[in-house]
């Protein structure tokens, strides 16, 4: 038996529905033959943009999406992306398997996907590569309500309104492919650049920097010690890697050592928003400025006799619960992580959403994002879980509860545990609560969906719970995600 409180009268911070968001780059099939199809295409589309993929995203209530890269953006030039698709400039994509991109989807295309999605953009800019006057123009043209160059540009290429684009990110992993760069210097880079990112009217914008890579907790004190006053969000990316870097691991057929390996390394994500947030609060007692965990996920080895430089791999129920927990941290850091993007949106590594031609599939990790989406906006409360250890620092058990503007509780409980299915206790503190319901993904930890089976994994009603005097008894299987709901 497994003992869960959750104390309704414990409210603590808000859990911005940021934290759901995704992360979509010109890599592999992500934005071509992925999001976007092109308006002569014979899937299904609206001005290019898939339809099954739009109303996918609705339905989980994607709240924001971050683009053009990754490695892609600090060698990206937005002005090569604009006017008629004829006369676009074509590239070599040097990071991502030295395609030509020849920049049919731009910013045009990408505010427009997000419209039809309904989510905020997040656009990250170029430092690596790029210039000042280059990075200032964008916004310029992207927000000015107004008679200037930029703005009579965007109007000859038949947008004459504005967008409002409220996150932008100066530069991505400048320590790396951004420019291999020290964080001092990064620093100060960071503190020219974002002075020319322009609030135009109303359009606020929340200036995001380059945080750091996994544990280099030095980067964090430089760039917060140089540049903390001049930012609205320091970024961090931490990716799951089972094996190493040189020799990854395939994404299916794993045995349960493995299975276990990769939930510990998805859990050390703990440790580091931890001690990135104890540096942050030095600088910044008053949590002015957010982690944005704007690159987070598994990272295998590609499906066999895929492009090593696409980045394409299967996801299975290891991922729904790679995404469980590590969505629970965040919700457990709200306070400080006030957005996550997972990496990547549609084909590319722990993607919730998998196409071939004019198939489409849902995968484990999109799951999880449905059964997670009431924690949006919504309050976090205080809970406490009695857990026991199943492999090397790994729990057996996971949580998150959160009360939303009208009352209704919403909890998530993931069992990492491959075998063992666990008698939960759960007793509710601070009102009186008449109805329980739920919903869960289960299955073996090597399950998924593929193109011929793709409801293999699906979320299911979950009826066998019980709520007594405030006490709520079910049994969660082994390998499972619920959410359950209690107002
Ligand atoms: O998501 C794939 C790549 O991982 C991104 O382009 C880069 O930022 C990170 O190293």
């Amino acid at each position: 038996m497994a003992k869960l409180s959750i104390h309704t009268d414990e409210k603590k911070s808000k859990i911005s529905r940021n934290i759901y968001g995704n992360f979509s780059e010109h890599l592999g099939r992500c934005i071509y033959n992925g999001i976007y199809v092109g308006e002569n295409s014979d899937i299904p589309n609206v001005n290019g943009m898939r339809t099954d993929i739009v109303e996918a995203l609705k339905a989980i209530k994607l709240p924001v999406l971050r683009w053009p890269g990754g490695c892609f953006a600090d060698e990206y030039h937005w002005k090569d992306g604009i006017g008629p698709k004829e006369t676009r400039k074509k590239m070599v994509n040097t990071h991502w398997g030295g395609v030509v991109e020849d920049n049919a989807f731009g910013t045009h295309e990408f505010l427009e996907f997000c419209r039809q999605v309904g989510c905020e953009p997040y656009i990250n800019g170029n430092v690596g590569s790029g210039t000042v006057q280059e990075m200032s123009e964008w916004m310029e043209y992207m927000t000015f309500d107004g008679v200037s160059p930029m703005a009579d540009l965007r109007a000859k290429n038949g947008h004459a309104e504005p967008w409002k684009v409220k996150y932008f990110g100066v530069g991505n992993e400048n320590w790396g492919c951004g420019g291999n760069m020290r964080p001092s210097y990064y620093a100060d880079l960071y503190r020219r650049f974002q002075t020319y990112v322009r609030n135009y009217g109303d359009n606020r914008v929340f200036r995001i920097a380059c945080g750091p890579n996994s544990d280099d907790y030095n980067w964090t004190e430089e760039v917060m010690r140089i540049a903390g006053n001049y930012m609205n969000g320091l970024s961090l990316h931490y990716y799951t890697v089972p094996g190493t870097w040189e020799k990854k691991t395939a994404a299916t057929g794993f045995d349960t050592n493995m299975y276990y390996e990769t939930i510990r390394k998805a859990l050390y994500m703990e440790e580091l928003i931890t001690r990135h947030t104890e540096i942050m609060s030095r600088y910044d007692p008053e949590h002015k400025v957010g982690l944005i965990v704007d690159e987070w996920g598994t990272w295998y080895d590609v499906e066999p006799g895929t492009n090593p430089g696409f980045l394409y791999q299967q996801n299975t129920m290891r991922d729904a619960i790679v995404a469980a927990v590590t969505l629970n941290i965040f919700n457990a850091h709200s306070d400080r992580v006030v957005m996550a993007n997972i990496a990547q949106l549609v084909n590319v590594l722990q993607s919730v959403i998998l196409t071939e031609g004019e198939k489409m599939v849902l995968t484990p990790t999109y799951h999880v994002f449905d059964l997670y989406k009431h924690h949006h906006d919504a309050t976090l409360l205080n809970s406490h879980l009695e857990t026991e250890g199943v492999y090397a620092g790994v729990p057996n058990l996971t949580v998150s509860a959160s009360e939303d503007e009208n009352g209704v509780v919403h909890i998530t409980l993931a069992n990492i545990s491959a075998d063992t299915a666990y008698p939960i206790d759960c007793a509710l503190t601070g009102k009186k609560y008449n109805t329980a319901s739920a919903r869960i993904l289960t299955n073996s930890i090597g399950a998924y969906n593929d193109f011929d089976h793709p409801e293999d994994v699906n979320i299911t009603d979950f009826d066998a719970l019980t709520l007594e005097n405030n006490n709520l008894h079910f049994n969660i299987p082994a390998c499972a995600v619920m959410e359950i709901t209690v107002s």
